[in-house]
């Protein structure tokens, strides 16, 4: 997801910087627009910085000192178009009334009226100006518009007076954007240790046994997470994809190490996801030179540890959900894995079905609880992982509730 960032003119525009990070933290790509009078307060740099994006600071491209092209002249619609939701910090009474009037003067004004994307805007600045009947009217037209407004605190500001106009705390704004996202924070105080990947079982220095698993369910339940306000711990096997990258992340290779990452983290986590395809069985004595070729060879195969059994041994009050991949009697042998690892819920999936589970961007789960069946047909790895945290965030709504 993609937010466009505009910073305006005003004490509170530094504000703005750790709102960045927020963003970010939560997986959120942040593109910076900064108005004129925003560059007066702090430097384009310092965005640039944080957010690792080109800073937009005017139209026609023309800081980059670079003739105007047909690119640069069309950069807003380009932008526009890209954007999941705007959000304005601080907002100006400027701003305000220049949205509110549809008032195209800059790249900023003329990205809100050109995009489609919801608008946020936290407003920040003297109390007269935010008391003013113009502003105030501005404020409801915009808020008629569907746009959201994150009302300022109320305190000494900058000016030097007292009364409402000081920008909203960074997490008031930040839970507004992602609200506006449909990403609700749901999942905010809790650390979800995910893993995700298949292991490597090692027969020789070049040699191993591994799966099809190319770790996108794990990784799709890990960024979902993230945005949902988890602190994620992914612990991952060998994969060619780029971790999210707010997620704290342990690589390994084989089920044992897998198990050791898993048994370290586990204390500081409050709920555990295991979409790893870990290995079943290890090479009972891998060779330490590569086998030379010869006539038939069979491999001495032992069981290799069992990761989710060891989290049942050593889990104190962790919500434990298990993932089973079954090619036949599917619901019947999930319900089994369900009772015999002690799992708060388990999803399993058909991978014999061509298209979906391994190695693919989609799948075809039933989620299992022990007082419910909730089928997800085939969709996206994402909306998986989405259906999966819901059930969750149900599962931990019921267990505080019997807690208390
Ligand atoms: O990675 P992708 O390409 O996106 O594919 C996703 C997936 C198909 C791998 C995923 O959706 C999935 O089904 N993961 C579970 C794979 C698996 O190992 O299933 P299982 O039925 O063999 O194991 C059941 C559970 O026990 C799993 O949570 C597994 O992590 C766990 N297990 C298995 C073996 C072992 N030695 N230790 C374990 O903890």
């Amino acid at each position: 997801m993609k937010v466009a960032l505009g910073v305006c003119g005003g004490i509170a525009a530094y504000k703005a910087a750790e709102i960045v990070r927020l963003l970010q933290d939560r997986g959120i790509r942040v593109q910076v627009i900064m108005t004129d009078s925003a560059q007066e307060f702090v430097r384009p740099l310092t965005f640039a910085a944080l957010s690792g994006e080109k800073v937009i600071t005017g139209m026609f491209n023309r800081d980059s000192g670079a003739e105007p092209n047909i690119d640069s002249a069309i950069e807003h619609i380009a932008v526009a178009q890209s954007i999941d939701a705007l959000v304005v910090v601080p907002a100006t009474a400027d701003v305000l009334a220049k949205f509110a009037q549809g008032i195209a003067s800059d790249f900023l004004t003329t990205l809100y009226l050109a995009t489609a994307a919801p608008v946020v805007v936290a407003p920040a600045m003297n109390v007269n100006m935010w008391e003013h009947p113009a502003t105030q009217q501005n404020l409801e037209t915009l808020r008629k518009r569907g746009v959201k407004i994150v009302e300022p605190g109320s305190g000494y500001l900058a000016c030097g007076m007292t009364g409402p106009g000081r920008l909203a705390e960074n997490e008031a704004v930040v839970a507004a954007a992602m609200e506006t996202l449909g990403a609700s924070q749901d999942l905010s105080g809790e650390t979800v240790l995910i893993t995700a990947g298949p292991t490597r079982e090692k027969i020789d220095p070049v040699r191993y046994l591994t799966n099809r698993s190319s770790g996108r369910m794990g990784y799709a339940l890990a960024e979902a997470g993230l945005r949902r306000g988890a602190r994620v711990l992914l612990v991952t096997g060998p994969t060619s994809l780029k971790p999210p990258s707010a997620a704290e992340v342990v690589v390994v290779e084989s089920a044992k190490q897998m198990l050791d990452a898993v048994l370290r983290l586990l204390p500081e986590a409050s709920i555990v996801i295991k979409t790893a395809a870990v290995a079943d069985y290890t090479i009972a004595d891998p060779a330490e030179q590569k086998l030379k070729r010869g006539g038939n060879m069979s491999l001495d195969l032992t069981p290799a540890p069992d990761i989710l059994a060891e989290i049942s041994r050593h889990k104190k009050s962790q919500l434990i959900i298990g993932f089973a991949a079954e090619t036949e009697n599917v619901l019947d042998n999930a319900r089994q894995k369900l009772k015999s690892k002690s799992l708060d819920a388990i999803v399993v999936n058909d991978v014999s079905r061509e298209g979906v589970g391994f190695d693919s961007d989609r799948n075809a789960v039933t989620i299992i609880t022990r007082a419910e069946t909730i089928p997800v047909p085939e969709t996206t790895k994402w909306e998986v992982a989405q259906r999966v945290l819901d059930c969750v965030v149900e599962l931990k709504q019921k267990l505080s509730v019997v807690n208390s």
